[in-house]
C-alpha cells in the first residue's frame, strides 16, 4: 500500500486587504498537516510580499505565468495536477468575476481552469461590492459549477463600513477546508461507475423516443465521486451539459448501449450508481428510411428495455455496491422501498418528480433508503446534494459490509 502523503493545498492569494492574513492562513493549514504552495496575483503583491509567504510556506511563491525558471521547475499544468485542493483566500470581486468567466489571464486563473482538484474561494471585499448584482451573479454561477464558497463574514471592514464582506478568520478557513477535504475523500482509491442522462430509442433516421432527463444529477454525482477520491467512469445518454473533467466519459444513446457500456466498465468497480433515466420500453430496430405519413394511424409496438440496475444488482460475481434512483410522483417512500427490494439494489435515492419538480432543475431533495435505514437530504443545489449522497453511500457501504471487490470475504 502507498504511504499516505500530506494533503497538497494550492493557496491562491489575490489583491485585497485581507491578504495580510495569508501568512497566518498558511501556518494554520500547515499546522493541520497540509503542504502549501502559494500562488499570488499581481494585486496581492501590493499587500503582502512573496518573501513572507515563502518563509511560512517553505516553498518559493509562484506569481507569473511567463516565468521561465519557475516553469522549468514545475510547469503550470504540473502545478495544477500537484494540488489535492485549491483555496483562493482572499478572493476579490475581480478574481471571482474572472473565474466565473473562465479567464486564464494570469497564473492563478489558469491553474483554476487546469486543475481537477476541488476549488474553494473565500471572498473578501467591501460590502457594497459583495452585494452588487454582478458579484451576486458571479458567485451564484461559481456555486452552480460546484465551486465551494466559504464566507464572507459580517463585521467591521477595513474601509470603515460594517456589513458582509470580511474574509473568514484563517483558523476557521483552515479548519473548514481540511474537514471538508477529509470528509470528502470518502471514496479514496475506489472505482465508481455512474450512469446518467436520458436514453434515446430510435424510430427512424430522424425520430426517437426519449425523456426530459438533463443528466445534471448524474454528472454532479460523477463529479462528487471524483472529488471524494474515486476513479470514475461516467456512462451517459445524450445530455446538453459538459462532462466533468477528470472522469472517464462514455457516450451512449439507447438503453441497450447503456447496459453494454455499464457492464464493460464494471470490472474492478466498487460502486455502481444508476442515475440515468433509462427507457422502460424500446422501439423495434429503427427503420432504415424515414417513416412516411401514409395512414391515419401509426401503431408502434414497444418492447421492454433491459433493466440495467437490476442486471448489475443480480451479478453473481464482481457485484459492486448498487445504488439506484426512484423518481416518483406519489407515495415516494413506499414506492422507493418496494423498488429497493424489487431491483435487488443496496440503496435507492428517491425524489418527487412531476410538473416542474426535479427534472432539469438545479435544486432537488432526496430520501435515501437502504435495508434498515433512511436519510433525508433536504432541498439544496445538485452539487451539494451529490456530495452529501456520496457521503451517505460511502458510510452505508462500509457499515453494511457490501464493499464490492475490496471486501474481505468471510470464511
Ligand atoms: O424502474 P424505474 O425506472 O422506476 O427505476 C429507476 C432506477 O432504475 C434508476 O436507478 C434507473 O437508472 C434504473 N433503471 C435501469 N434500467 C431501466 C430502467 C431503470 O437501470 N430500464
Amino acid at each position: 500500500m502507498e504511504t499516505p502523503r500530506s494533503l497538497r493545498v494550492l493557496l491562491g492569494v489575490t489583491g485585497g486587504i485581507a491578504a495580510y492574513k495569508s501568512p497566518d492562513l498558511v501556518r494554520r493549514l500547515r499546522e493541520r498537516g497540509a503542504e502549501v504552495q502559494v500562488v499570488m496575483t499581481a494585486g496581492a503583491s501590493r499587500f503582502i510580499t512573496a518573501l513572507s509567504l515563502q518563509a511560512v510556506s517553505g516553498r518559493p511563491v509562484r506569481q507569473e505565468l511567463w516565468d521561465e525558471a519557475a516553469e522549468a521547475a514545475m510547469g503550470h499544468i504540473e502545478l495544477a495536477r500537484w494540488a489535492d485542493a485549491v483555496l483562493v483566500a482572499p478572493a476579490t470581486a475581480d478574481f471571482l468575476a474572472r473565474l466565473a468567466h473562465g479567464r486564464a489571464d494570469d497564473l492563478l486563473t489558469t491553474l483554476c481552469l487546469a486543475t481537477t482538484a476541488p476549488l474553494t474561494v473565500a471572498p473578501a471585499m467591501n460590502r457594497q461590492m459583495w452585494a452588487n448584482p454582478a458579484t451576486v451573479a458571479n458567485v451564484a454561477l461559481l456555486k452552480q459549477r460546484g465551486i465551494g464558497v466559504l464566507g464572507p463574514d459580517e463585521g467591521s471592514q477595513a474601509c470603515g463600513e460594517i456589513g458582509a464582506g470580511r474574509m473568514l478568520e484563517p483558523g476557521q478557513l483552515a479548519e473548514l477546508l481540511m474537514s471538508q477535504l477529509g470528509a470528502d475523500r470518502v471514496l479514496q482509491g475506489l472505482k465508481v461507475v455512474v450512469s446518467a442522462g436520458p436514453t434515446r430509442e430510435r424510430l427512424d433516421p430522424v425520430r426517437y423516443i426519449s425523456n426530459r432527463s438533463s443528466g445534471k444529477m448524474g454528472y454532479a454525482i460523477a463529479q462528487a465521486a471524483r472529488d471524494a477520491g474515486a476513479s470514475v467512469v461516467l456512462v451517459s445518454g445524450p445530455a446538453e451539459i459538459d462532462p466533468p473533467t477528470g472522469v472517464e466519459f462514455v457516450a451512449v444513446e439507447s438503453a441497450r448501449q447503456m447496459r453494454d457500456a455499464v457492464h464493460a466498465a464494471l470490472p474492478g468497480a466498487d460502486i455502481y450508481i444508476g442515475a440515468a433515466a433509462v427507457a422502460d420500453y424500446q422501439a423495434p430496430p429503427a427503420a432504415v428510411q424515414k417513416i412516411k405519413k401514409t395512414s391515419e394511424r401509426l401503431k408502434l409496438e414497444l418492447t421492454r428495455a433491459p433493466d440495467i440496475l437490476a442486471s448489475v444488482a443480480g451479478l453473481a460475481s464482481g457485484r459492486p455496491f448498487v445504488v439506484g434512483f426512484a423518481a416518483e410522483t406519489e407515495n415516494v417512500e413506499e414506492n422507493a422501498r418496494a423498488k429497493l427490494a424489487r431491483k435487488g439494489a443496496d440503496m435507492i435515492a428517491a425524489n418527487r418528480v412531476g410538473d416542474d419538480l426535479a427534472f432539469d432543475r438545479d435544486e432537488n431533495s432526496l430520501i435515501v433508503l437502504w435495508d434498515g435505514g433512511r436519510e433525508e437530504i433536504p432541498t439544496c443545489g445538485k452539487f451539494e446534494l451529490a456530495r452529501r449522497l456520496v457521503a451517505v453511500i460511502a458510510r452505508v457501504r462500509r457499515a453494511t459490509g457490501r464493499a464490492g471487490r475490496t471486501a474481505a470475504v468471510p470464511g
